[in-house]
């Protein structure tokens, strides 16, 4: 057998991490009430059953009452949360798996109209753009309590049986003293990088007094801010060799960049289309100059760069974050060699933009993901084998026929079009986000897999579903372009852009009243093309369901390419003048304003409209006429209720065949009503 760098153990002081692979600290926002509950736990047991050698709990886990939830932070000052994680960790021992937890003081980078209403601080008054609190300078008084609640959480730490501790210090408290941006004191706080140093000195100190010399503590910490005014280079990688030679720490985990700003935090924590490993060599560079055991994640999302950065010596721990998101199994398969079998994670961000909205963390194409207690991540097989016909095999009829396929069913997937995909298969067409795909051919992997059989250029009718004798048929026939009713049949969809069936030129303008990711696509790549584009939108703010990461470079297209943003508009109607089209437009707060624009193109998203004539024509033939039970299917029971008993098979539909939704819900759909026969 070929020795795999991945799977070599590492000795981290006491502590034995059975191979290299590793979570990095990420709050998914299943906190309750600040305290690591069942769904928290389960998550974490889930990675220790997939084979991970660490997980670092929490995402900055807030020491003080003053340090409010950012993304439902745990409540590390809090001594209720001791129960809570020994819990969690235990359920990960049982898998040899370590647990670990980020402790921080969030200092700027909360809001002050949250929890207790306590001022927010920093080390000076300097704001923070992303979440946009004037902090107050931190006063002696602050200062000192603050030391004192680290050490405190560090003890409960301790108590709870966690492996270890690190501090977060980039875009926090503790780091906010590093930086010449952040740090305006003239006091013994203040100034001289070793002044700049003595809060993390005293806070180390403190923490050391509190668990003593044998626990483990590290820091996740920035080694160069990476912009004007901020901490160099030079002084981080400084401090990292300080923090070295001190013999206070254990471990460093890097980060290079700066948070302050979504665009800044794409940069920290690159999202697809943008480049993979970015501060893997400087990680090296850091771990040659300390000596120091090396973690480091930031987009490494796939084994082989993964082997890289061990088998290099660049790292000596491999953060796969979001990859543990999409599949909490990775070290599980590379071990069995069945890294082929993978889920991978396509980069989406759809996990972290859900945060930041006030959600939990969300994969966009795993929904056993933070629904551990309902959905298994391993799908068992059915006491029955069924035959089950899908139709439609994009995202939510793939999954449909894989999960079948998983209970042991007999599948027959059936797609109109040539190839499998849906609107993934559009998705893709544009540059940044083919990573995409992956959702689509994992799997077809999968489903070959598991014998599925897969038959394109089939649009079905009744009477094709009906000759397959199914057990049960799922309707997952998607949606076409909804053109919204203002627009007069005058509008082309943001598909035809983006398909490139259509080549914009000249004034375009993009009606975005879908909400999501293709408004602002055909808009990028209609100005990409050449044409002078303005998007307007009827909302406050601009595709509210595109998250904060994924908004960053369709807005860096629009200012590079002269896109222009109208918010708060509304289409009023739409009619022929001349070669061109006269949009005039409304708003909803000035019921007599209006406005107007000559252009050459109309193009608008609006959502799709459900393909759902073969859905009705089936109904009155299944045994349960479509329905649905809810309350079955959020709970427990038949969910798909009898009300023609003598009707051929249970029917349904998923995903935008119902409704138009998103990927997530159309997987979602597939996956919950899959499991349930
Ligand atoms: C949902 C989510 C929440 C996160 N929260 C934190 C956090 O609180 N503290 C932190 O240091 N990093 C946080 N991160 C960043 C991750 O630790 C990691 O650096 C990042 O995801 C890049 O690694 P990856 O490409 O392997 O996912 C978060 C990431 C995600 C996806
Ligand atoms: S949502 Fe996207 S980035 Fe997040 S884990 Fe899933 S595939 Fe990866």
């Amino acid at each position: 057998m070929v020795h795999d760098p991945l799977l070599t153990p590492f000795q981290l002081k006491h502590i034995t991490l059975k191979n290299r692979i590793m979570s990095t600290a990420h709050e998914p926002a299943y906190s309750d009430g600040g305290m690591p509950k069942e769904r928290y736990r389960l998550y974490h047991r889930e990675k220790a059953r997939g084979g991970m050698a660490l997980t670092m709990t929490a995402g900055s886990a807030v020491v003080s009452a003053d340090s409010p939830q950012a993304f439902g932070n745990l409540h590390a000052y809090d001594d209720a949360i001791v129960p809570w994680l020994k819990a969690l960790v235990e359920d990960c021992h049982e898998h040899d798996c370590k647990v670990m937890i980020q402790l921080t003081h969030l200092g700027r980078r909360t809001g002050w109209n949250k929890a207790h209403w306590l001022p927010v601080l920093s080390a000076s008054p300097v704001r923070e753009a992303a979440h946009r609190a004037f902090p107050k300078e931190a006063e002696d008084w602050d200062i000192e309590r603050i030391i004192a609640d680290y050490a405190a959480a560090a003890q409960r730490m301790q108590a709870a049986g966690l492996d270890g501790i690190e501090f977060e210090a980039y875009g926090h408290l503790m780091d906010s003293f590093w930086s010449p941006a952040t740090n305006r004191r003239s006091d013994i706080w203040g100034g001289s990088l070793d002044n700049r140093l003595r809060f993390s000195w005293a806070v180390l100190d403190a923490v050391r007094e509190a668990v003593g010399p044998g626990f483990i503590v590290g820091l996740r910490l920035v080694a160069d801010e990476a912009m004007e005014h901020g901490l160099s280079r030079e002084e981080g990688v400084e401090i990292a060799r300080r923090l070295a030679d001190s013999g206070k720490v254990d471990f460093l985990n890097l980060i290079r960049g700066h948070i302050d700003t979504d665009a800044a935090l794409t940069g920290v924590i690159p999202i697809q289309g943008m480049p993979s490993a970015p501060h893997l060599d400087f990680a090296g560079e850091v771990r040659g100059v300390t000596g120091l055991p090396m973690f480091h994640a930031a987009r490494i999302p796939d084994v082989a760069t993964a082997r890289h950065a061990i088998a290099s010596g660049k790292l000596d721990m491999v953060g796969m974050t979001r990859a543990h998101i999409a599949d909490p199994h990775i070290t599980a398969k590379v071990a069995a060699g069945r890294e082929a079998h993978i889920r991978p994670c396509v980069g989406a961000t759809y996990c972290l933009d859900r945060i930041y909205e006030g959600g939990g963390a969300l994969c966009i194409h795993n929904a056993a993901t933070g629904r551990e207690a309902e959905i298994p991540h391993v799908i068992p097989r059915a006491e029955i084998s069924r035959r089950v016909v899908v139709v439609g095999a994009g995202p939510a009829g793939l999954e449909a026929a894989r999960v079948a396929g998983e209970r042991g069913h007999q599948v027959v997937l059936l797609e109109a079009a040539a190839r499998p995909g849906g609107q993934v298969g559009l998705i893709t067409l544009h540059p940044r986000r083919r990573e995409m795909v992956g959702i689509v051919d994992w799997r077809l992997a999968e489903i070959e897999r598991l014998g599925v059989e897969l038959r394109c250029n089939v649009l079905a009718e009744v009477d094709d579903v009906r000759a397959l004798a199914p057990d049960f048929v799922v309707i997952a026939t998607g949606g076409l372009p909804q053109e919204p009713e203002a627009a007069a049949g005058l509008a082309r969809s943001s598909w035809d852009v983006i398909s490139g069936e259509l080549a914009p030129q000249g004034r375009v303008i993009v009606y975005e009243d879908g909400a999501g990711h293709a408004g602002l696509m055909a808009a990028e790549m209609a100005a990409r093309g050449g044409a002078e584009v303005e998007l307007v939108t009827p909302e406050r703010s601009l595709a509210p369901d595109v998250g904060g990461m994924n908004h960053v470079p369709y807005m860096r297209a629009f200012h590079e390419l002269g896109v222009r943003v109208t918010i708060n508009t509304r289409l009023a109607s739409a009619t022929r003048a001349g070669n061109g089209i006269a949009v005039r437009f409304k708003s909803d707060f000035a019921p007599g304003w209006s406005d107007e624009r000559q252009v050459d193109l109309l193009v608008a998203d609006h959502g799709t409209t459900a393909n759902d004539a073969l859905y009705h024509a089936l109904k009155p033939m299944s045994r349960n006429l479509g329905a649905v039970d809810y309350a079955a299917l959020i709970g427990s029971g038949e969910v798909f209720p009898s009300r023609q008993p003598g009707g051929a098979f249970v029917l349904y539909r998923i995903g935008d065949a119902v409704a138009a939704r998103n990927i997530h819900a159309g997987i979602y759909d597939a996956t919950r009503f899959g499991i349930r026969y």
